[in-house]
């Protein structure tokens, strides 16, 4: 175990330094901060022939797939449980940047198909696993993988949308902030979401402060009065890529239509008690909803049914390697 988190260590020490010094192949894009206002000091690498059609506030990772010999130490659970309980808690421009390059690294197919492969043989680890992962209302399995007893810490997470979709599902607006800035890696399929600025002019939509109850499971939703959005844009992410989202920035994810997405996210240290959730369709009143939990057996189907999905994108990619 000592010597398995040593070996992560300095797997993190080095993305870091190398991320410090130009030599990691990150491209943090732009980030912005709370008003908008991009953050200095970040280096650019790509050209603008390069540059993707996004153009969201996410700072965002170029496609690096895994070296082979990368296979010979992949971190436990236990070792990223230590690692995460290291991290700096602050939004400098250099923290953001190296958790940038900390969750692309996790999130090498390789090193994801060991860490779920080690936990579908635990049946204990299993079962913890499955306690603190639901269904979420926004109609995304989300899976708590590391958990932190303190809000200060970080947490480490899959988020599963699986399609079919119901017609009521697609529709629904789902747009919201966070409580939380996060670290995403799109592990399979391709993500896609938007973004939003409130302000004078745009849709006129409900907007409800949400605050969910970790120990009851129980969602409470405070009618807040209407709010306009304007939609700023649009993102499409494929699976390799990784970006950052600051928690104030409102955005939805579309729900895809017939392939699974699946993300890693590594959810900050929370910035605030409650997020915003904007809609047409709830009542003008207070509301609420109920998670529950998964079984042992719903959490394994959907994990090796993401073992899958993972295990394709290693195999192409090592074949367009070969
Ligand atoms: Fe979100």
């Amino acid at each position: 175990m000592a010597e398995r988190a040593e070996s992560l260590a300095d797997l993190v020490s080095d993305f870091h330094r190398k991320a410090r010094e130009g030599r990691r192949s990150i491209v943090p894009g732009r980030i912005f901060d709370s008003t908008g206002q991009a953050l200095g000091g970040l280096r650019r690498q790509e050209t603008d022939d390069q540059r993707r059609p996004y153009s969201g506030c996410a700072a965002e990772a170029e496609r690096t797939e895994p070296p082979m010999h990368d296979v010979a130490n992949p971190p436990s659970l236990d070792d990223l449980g230590e690692t995460l309980g290291h991290l700096p808690a602050d939004r400098s421009a250099e923290t953001i940047s190296d958790n940038l390059a900390l969750i692309s690294s996790i999130s090498q197919p390789n090193r994801v198909l060991n860490l779920l492969d080690r936990i579908l043989g635990d049946e204990v680890v299993l079962g913890l696993i499955a306690s603190r992962s639901y269904h979420h209302v926004n109609h995304f399995d989300k899976i708590v993988l590391i958990d932190s007893d303190s809000p200060a810490g970080y947490r480490l997470t899959l988020h599963l949308w699986r399609p079919p979709y119901t017609a009521d599902e697609l529709d629904d607006e789902i747009i919201h902030s966070h409580r939380f800035s996060f670290w995403s890696a799109i592990l399979a399929g391709e993500l896609q979401s938007e973004n939003f600025q409130a302000g004078e002019d745009g849709t006129i939509f409900r907007r409800y402060s949400y605050v969910p109850e970790k120990r009851t499971k129980v969602n409470f939703y405070e009618f807040r009065g209407e709010a306009r959005l304007r939609r700023i844009d649009v993102s499409v992410q494929a699976a390799g890529t990784s970006y950052y989202l600051p928690y104030e920035q409102i955005h939805r994810v579309l729900l895809p239509h017939r392939t699974m997405t699946c993300t890693l996210v590594l959810r900050g240290p929370r910035a605030r008690n409650h997020s915003d959730v904007y809609n047409t369709s709830y009542p003008e009143t207070d509301t609420q909803s109920a998670n529950r939990t998964f079984s042992r057996d719903e959490l394994a189907e959907k994990l090796r049914a993401l073992k899958q999905m993972v295990a394709v994108r290693l195999s192409s990619s090592t074949a367009l390697g070969a």
